[in-house]
Formats: C-alpha cells, sequence, structure tokens
C-alpha cells in the first residue's frame, strides 16, 4: 500500500487533526444527513463528517436551524454513523440545547455519543458556551467551536452577510477562538468572515481552524454536501463550489423514468418475473 494510500485509510481521530495542523496538511470536511451520503463521502477519503443542523435546510425544506431538535439531530447522526468507517463523526448540538444549562449541555453532548454514536460535537458561540465546553471535555467528549456566521443566531443577525468585517467584531472573534482553545475544543469551525483575519484567527491557536467561506489560509474546508453536488440549488453562497449539478441529473432521470412508465417502456420483460 502507498503511504497515500496508507494515510487516507487511518481512522481520523481528533489527535490525527491536530497532526494534520501541525504538518499543514489540509482537512477536508462535509456535512451528511444519512447513511448511503455518510458512506459515498467517507469511501471518497473526507476526514471529518459533520451531522450539521443544517438538515433544517437542506433535507427538511425550513429557511433557518434554529427550530431543529435533539431528536432530529439523533436520528440523523445515528443514520451517517452506520455508514462511516474511516471519518472523523461530528454530531451538531441543535440550537437550546446547550445554551441554557452547562450540565443540560452535558447530557445533550452525551446523548449525541452514547445514543447516536458519534464522536465529537459542535456548538456554536465563544465565551458563553465556554463552561459548558470545559464541561463536554472534561466527561471525555471532543467538542468542536463555531465562530463568525454562527446560524443559530441568525434572528439577533438579521441576515446572513460576512461576519466580523468591524474591527470589534474581529477582535471578538479572535478573543473567543483563543477562549474556545482554552476550554479544551479540538477544532474550530469559522463561517463567512473575511480571510485576513481566518488566517490570523489560524494562526493564533494550535487547534485545526476549518473554514466556510474564510478563504485558503485555514486549516481546512468544509462545505454542505448538498450545496456542493448542486442538489439544494434554492440559493448559492459565493463560497460554494459546485462540484456536480445532481439535481439537474435527478430531475432528468425522474422525467425519463415517468415518460417510460407512460410509454409503457418500463418494466420490459427482462426487468419483470
Ligand atoms: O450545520 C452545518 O452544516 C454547519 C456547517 C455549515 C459548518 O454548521
Amino acid at each position: 500500500m502507498s503511504n497515500d494510500a496508507d494515510l487516507r485509510d487511518k481512522k481520523v481521530t481528533t489527535q490525527r487533526l491536530r497532526e494534520m495542523k501541525a504538518a499543514g496538511e489540509k482537512i477536508a470536511a462535509l456535512t451528511a444527513y444519512d447513511c448511503t451520503m455518510a458512506g459515498l463521502i467517507d469511501a471518497a477519503g473526507v476526514d471529518v463528517i459533520l451531522v450539521g443542523d443544517s438538515v433544517a435546510t437542506v433535507v427538511q425544506g425550513l429557511d433557518t436551524t434554529v427550530t431543529v431538535t435533539m431528536d432530529h439531530m439523533l436520528y440523523h447522526a445515528g443514520l451517517v454513523r452506520r455508514g462511516v468507517e474511516r471519518a472523523l463523526v461530528v454530531g451538531d448540538l441543535p440550537f437550546m440545547s446547550y445554551q441554557v444549562r452547562a450540565d443540560e449541555a452535558l447530557r445533550n453532548a452525551g446523548r449525541m455519543v452514547k445514543e447516536a454514536g458519534v464522536e465529537a460535537v459542535k456548538l456554536e458561540g465563544g465565551e458563553p458556551v465556554c463552561e459548558a465546553v470545559q464541561r463536554m471535555v472534561r466527561a471525555g467528549i471532543p467538542v468542536m467551536g463555531h465562530l463568525g456566521l454562527t446560524p443559530q443566531s441568525i434572528h439577533s443577525f438579521g441576515t446572513y452577510k460576512v461576519r466580523a468585517r468591524d474591527e470589534e467584531e474581529a477582535e471578538g472573534v479572535k478573543r473567543d477562538a483563543l477562549l474556545l482553545e482554552e476550554a479544551g475544543a479540538f477544532a474550530i469551525v469559522l463561517e463567512k468572515v473575511p480571510s485576513d483575519l481566518a488566517r490570523e484567527v489560524a494562526e493564533s491557536v494550535q487547534v485545526p481552524v476549518i473554514g466556510i467561506g474564510a478563504g485558503p489560509d485555514v486549516d481546512g474546508q468544509i462545505l454542505v454536501s448538498h450545496d456542493m453536488l448542486g442538489l439544494y440549488t434554492r440559493f448559492q453562497p459565493r463560497f460554494v463550489r459546485r462540484y456536480a449539478s445532481i439535481a439537474d441529473d435527478m430531475r432528468a432521470a425522474f422525467g425519463r423514468y415517468a415518460e417510460d412508465v407512460r410509454g409503457a417502456a418500463f418494466p420490459t420483460p427482462d426487468e419483470s418475473y
């Protein structure tokens, strides 16, 4: 087996991600919400699979992530876990599952690990969630932070525009990244902030910073699978690169099928018993 194949086949752990940062190897991450998609992503050698609360928009057909529940996330995380062998599986903690009290946050993170079988959890925010992060880390649950555009706060942001363009918010992001690292987070997602700020944040912490709309100078990238596949097409942020046009292919296939059924071209004797 070549070194490349060796590297691709090794089970990804939080320690491995830290080593990748230290070695300057970029981390590839994607979201998944079901077993089939997760298995395909895993087989392609993607390092981290996030069961994101973006399930709200790309699967549930909603406009925001705020109504996603623990039960939704446990269900989808369990499906994803079943399809993955190599990648690190991270389960998103939904809005209000970790903000009220640190002990409640710990209990919900524990459910993600015990009931869904994920290897780590992700939560949004900085200083206000650090106590919860510490409790989880002390209990043996790896935690991924999420700063910048944190979609669970959409009702206070009022817009999905780029965050931290001004000095005050940028300083806040930098401070929160250091606090999350100090609290024990093993990685930080940084969403939709200027590239220069993202570079500064990535340089200021030892843990990997995984960007989404945060430019190239971070330790890895994450995209929502349905976006990069061209499967979810209701809108396309500038930071999404489409690697396929699956929605077009699916529409065409469904159309051909319906035509075949109506024209009695399906099934043939070969497709019958
Ligand atoms: O829920 C999600 O998919 C996310 C990613 C966009 C990082 O949080």
